[in-house]
């Protein structure tokens, strides 16, 4: 059968997925105002890519502090939380399972992005060069702007960013979540504090690898001590270049970093590759040190095609493929893949914001039947 691995079932953590073809999390801000609440209209979206092994849901702000962008959603409010309930509950309505994706931007951000016009944080105060968040302006138009410089977050605070992360994850256990992913990638809080680039502190978050990682460490322990360490994955993106982030240790923090997942249990490894913002291919002795490293399930993701993924599973250097792109515009992406049927192609003019255009009216293949 062709496909053969990517279409066989698999266990992650205590989870059975029927297929390892992961959906990957995806940021549309159609989240309903105000409030950034998820809709039934999020609901519907989700439902329709329950065929996915597991759904990672759209990055999701753990507070108001680690938001940039307008109408992505929270999980720090009752109405987010109900929200995401309503959410998780249509997703296993149609037997699907879905994660979470916990979500603190950091220093890509705005004051008018943040409550009280507060300044974004950062592990220093450093300004994201040529980076733009898109967000409501005080006359109530939308756009983008350039992000504010960040304020340092005090050592005293980082306690604090590790409580959010609780919080978040206590909701969404109520809501329903089968598992939480911690997004350490993409140039956003964790990965600022990793890099060599946005990390200039000199307490015990600053310095040598270990100390550049420990806040992650701190997140990802305290996040399995609420549901799990068997629930919890995390998200990182290695030579990940966008939002002006560099990081001349990437390797050697990630290759740290595996180690402490292994050590705490952590379910999944999900690894982000540099391919739709630039950024250096990931080095097959990379790839296969991180393998060595973890024995728990490592998920790749970036510009894979279905027979790219079977052959990344075949020689064992993934154990499933996430797909973002192909299942946006997808919703039965699996079944596409098992009847080796065409693709349909994603509509970037409705990426981000709007309504059910360009989000829950992607054809599947049954509705031409
Ligand atoms: C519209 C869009 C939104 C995205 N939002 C997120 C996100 O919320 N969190 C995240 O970790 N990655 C996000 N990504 C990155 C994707 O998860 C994925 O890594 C990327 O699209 C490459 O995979 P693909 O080639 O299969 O699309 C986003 C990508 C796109 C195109």
């Amino acid at each position: 059968m062709p496909l053969e691995k990517l279409l066989s079932p698999i266990s992650i953590g205590n989870l059975e997925l029927p297929n390892r073809v992961v959906m990957a999390p995806l940021t549309r801000n159609r989240a309903s105002q105000p409030g950034d609440v998820p809709s039934e209209m999020n609901a519907r979206y989700y439902a329709q890519r329950a065929g996915a092994g597991l759904i990672v849901s759209e990055a999701t702000h753990i507070s108001r502090q680690g938001q940039g962008y307008w109408a992505a959603p929270g999980i720090y409010s009752d109405a987010q939380e109900a929200g995401w309930k309503n959410v998780a509950g249509a997703v296993h309505a149609k037997q699907g399972r879905i994660a979470l994706q916990l979500w603190h931007v950091g220093r890509v951000s705005h004051r008018l992005a943040q409550a009280d016009s507060a300044q974004p944080v950062a592990p220093s105060a450093i300004r994201a060069e040529n980076t733009q968040v898109f967000v409501k302006n005080e006359d109530g138009t939308l756009g983008f702007v350039d992000v504010d410089e960040p304020r340092a977050l005090e050592t005293s605070e980082l306690s604090g960013i590790v409580l959010q992360y609780v919080d978040a994850t206590q909701r969404a256990k109520r809501a329903g979540f089968d598992m939480v992913e911690v997004h350490a990638a993409n140039g956003y809080l964790l990965q600022q504090f990793m890099s060599t680039h946005t990390n200039r502190r000199t307490d015990e978050y600053g310095g040598s690898v270990e100390n550049r990682v420990r806040l992650t460490v701190e997140v990802l322990e305290a996040v399995a001590g609420v549901i799990g360490a068997d629930r919890v994955g995390i998200r990182i993106s290695p030579n990940f270049v966008g939002f002006d982030l560099k990081d001349a240790e990437a390797e050697a923090s990630a290759i740290y970093l595996v180690k402490e997942l292994k050590r705490i249990g952590i379910a999944y490894l999900h690894i982000a590759e540099p391919d739709w913002a630039g950024g250096e291919p990931l080095s097959e002795n990379f790839r296969q040190t991180l393998r060595d490293a973890y024995d728990g399930v490592i998920i790749a993701c970036g510009e894979y095609t279905a027979e790219e993924a079977e052959a990344r599973i075949e020689c064992g250097e993934a154990d499933a493929v996430a797909f973002g792109r192909a299942f946006l515009a997808n919703p039965d992406l699996v079944e596409r893949f098992r009847r080796g049927a065409p693709l349909n192609e994603p509509d970037e003019a409705t990426f981000y914001g709007g309504g059910e255009e360009g989000y829950t009216d992607y054809p599947a293949l049954d509705d031409n039947e």
